[in-house]
């Protein structure tokens, strides 16, 4: 079984995410920039995890999706995580406010992930999930590691 966990990461938060996930699923885990097509030829599972950047995936992912091939993902399952700051934790009141609203509205990147796959002829296995950090730049929330192994758990097919 090939399996594949593609992330981008700024400060290393989603990095350490794939890096769990795969570990546990024993996958390879590659960094969206170093993707090449053979890592996508012979897939059984891929896993997307991109960091929530204003509301969505980071621009590389986004363009690694766009680019995979129409019904390229028939036959392979596939699943999406983010990394995301929960409104709680943000510490100013305006922002919490205002960002707290937008997030009601277009929510977080692990969604279009999921439904670019799901376009690209992907079959989903299990739910998707966002991991938080404290900080725009972190850490995770202490227990996110132990909820990445969890969510890696839910992938086995
Ligand atoms: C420019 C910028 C925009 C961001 N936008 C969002 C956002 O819309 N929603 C959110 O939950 N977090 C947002 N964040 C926080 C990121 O999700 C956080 O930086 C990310 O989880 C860190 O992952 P990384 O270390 O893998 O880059 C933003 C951070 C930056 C720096």
């Amino acid at each position: 079984m090939k399996s594949l966990v593609v992330y981008d990461s700024f400060f290393g938060n989603t990095q350490k995410i794939a890096e769990i996930i795969a570990e546990e699923i024993g996958a390879e885990s590659k960094k969206v920039q170093d993707v090449v097509k053979e890592d996508l030829q012979g897939l059984d599972l891929l896993v997307v995890g991109s960091p929530t950047r204003a509301f969505r995936p980071s621009p590389d992912i986004t363009s690694f999706l766009y680019n995979l091939a129409e019904s390229s993902l028939r036959g392979v399952k596939v699943s999406a995580f983010d990394t995301r700051i929960e409104v709680k934790d943000i510490k100013s009141p305006v922002a919490r406010a205002f960002l707290g609203l937008m997030i009601k509205f277009f929510g977080y990147a692990d969604k279009p992930i999921i439904k670019t796959l799901i376009k690209k002829g992907g079959e989903v296995l299990g739910e998707t999930t966002g991991f938080c950090v404290l900080d725009s730049k972190g850490p995770l929330r202490e227990a996110e590691a132990e909820r990445a192994k969890e969510f890696a758990q839910s992938l086995r097919c």
